[in-house]
């Protein structure tokens, strides 16, 4: 039994791990990293803190436009899944690389599964929204984290293979959580202490490609005056940079950390800021409140939840949301029970087997 697992960006190596490791030994798994991510603290560090096997195959396609980019990811994988012939190929989440996985693979007839399924922001000048509506209609098998995905499917007209697996990227949280605790150093590193800082992630095109946007989001920081640590994205160093924009004096710039050292962050924050999926997501299960620099979500659970506001990047919504919002609701167990990963590899084990009887 072969199975390809197609990743290449930061969050994708969080989603696939507790996947690779479910089905450990019970078949012949081929990584295939496309190379979007290359930076160690992107990439490696990711592979080696969550024990994810080396990659089989590096496309190293890197940086550049979304054309550039996507076709030589095409080029690349179309070699290599032609000579592999995989039962099946995994893809997640929203990316360039799950956009090529799934077209290649498509192309190719091979049976493909899409991991976080269904999420949508509907908004069509997001790249991530193009990438996840092609590769959810083209997918076999769409894991879904929530139920609200599994509607999102229905309203497209896609109801056959969908399973409500739970979001594995809760799986990790689950798992790597109390190791976290115990190895992380970050807090002493930055003499941080419990929830007398908050935490900041920015990288969506649409806010820091956006010179109106970033200057505003850094406008709104300098009035919260409060100590904000900033693992910063490349994108979005080189677009500062770009721009000839600053950070104000309470924002603490660093390198992209580590998952466990993000986790730590993120857990002992008084506030999360961010325009990042998995980030929401996070905060939400860590109990930190979370306000969403972008106009809409796809984690809408989180908003109905009462966790996380969605403001935008206007300083004044951005500055009232952090003095105002200070959620205490419960919070439902929403992204699953952390079982996911072992719920989405026997469905597709399951599959092969039913194939190789017909
Ligand atoms: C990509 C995904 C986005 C995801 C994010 C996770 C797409 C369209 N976007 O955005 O959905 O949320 O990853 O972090 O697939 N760069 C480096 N080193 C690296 C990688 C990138 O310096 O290792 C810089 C380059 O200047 C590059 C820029 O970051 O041009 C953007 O990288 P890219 O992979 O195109 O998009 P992300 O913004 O990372
Ligand atoms: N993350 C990390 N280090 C960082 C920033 C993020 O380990 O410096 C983790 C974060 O905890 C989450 C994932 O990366 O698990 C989110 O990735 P990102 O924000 O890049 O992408 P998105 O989820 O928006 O697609």
């Amino acid at each position: 039994m072969k199975i390809v697992q197609i990743i290449g960006a930061r969050p994708q190596f969080i989603k696939a791990a507790m996947v690779s490791s479910a089905w450990k030994s019970k078949c012949d798994e081929i990584i295939i990293h496309t190379g979007q991510h290359y930076d160690y603290n992107l990439s490696k560090s990711f592979f080696n803190e969550l024990e994810i096997p080396e990659p089989d195959v590096n496309l190293n396609v890197g940086s550049g436009s979304h054309a550039k980019q996507t076709a030589n990811m095409l080029v690349g994988l179309e070699k290599h899944l032609q000579n592999i012939s995989p039962d099946w190929v995994l893809v997640y989440g929203d990316t360039n690389s799950t956009l090529a996985g799934s077209l290649v693979a498509a192309k190719l007839s091979l049976p493909c599964a899409h991991v976080e399924a269904g999420l949508r922001s509907y908004n069509r000048k997001m790249p991530e929204e193009i990438n996840r509506v092609v590769s959810d209609h083209l997918a076999s098998l769409l894991f879904c984290p929530t139920s609200n995905a599994v509607e999102n499917l229905k309203k497209e007209g896609i109801t056959t293979g969908v399973h409500n697996t739970g979001d594995v990227m809760a799986d990790s949280l689950f798992h790597f959580l109390e190791l976290a605790q115990q190895k992380s150093r970050i807090l002493k590193k930055l003499n941080l202490k419990l929830r007398e800082y908050s935490l900041l992630t920015l990288h969506r095109a649409g806010n820091v490609d956006d010179r109106e946007k970033l200057e505003s989001i850094t406008l709104a920081l300098r009035q919260i005056r409060d100590k904000i640590i900033f693992p910063i994205h490349p994108r979005t160093q080189k677009m500062l940079q770009q721009f000839q924009l600053g950070l104000p004096r309470n924002v603490v710039a660093i390198s992209p950390v580590g998952y466990l050292d993000m986790l730590m962050l993120e857990e002992n924050a008084d506030c999360v800021l961010t325009d990042s999926g998995g980030i929401q997501k996070e905060a939400y299960l860590l109990g930190v409140r979370c306000i969403t620099l972008r106009e809409e979500t796809e984690w809408v659970e989180t908003i109905d939840a009462g966790w996380n506001v969605v403001v935008g990047a206007s300083p004044k919504a951005i500055v009232s949301a952090y003095n105002d919002f200070r959620p205490t609701n419960d919070r439902p167990q929403v992204f699953g029970d952390g079982r996911a990963a072992g719920r989405i590899a026997r469905v597709v084990l399951e599959q092969i087997d039913c194939r190789r009887k017909l």
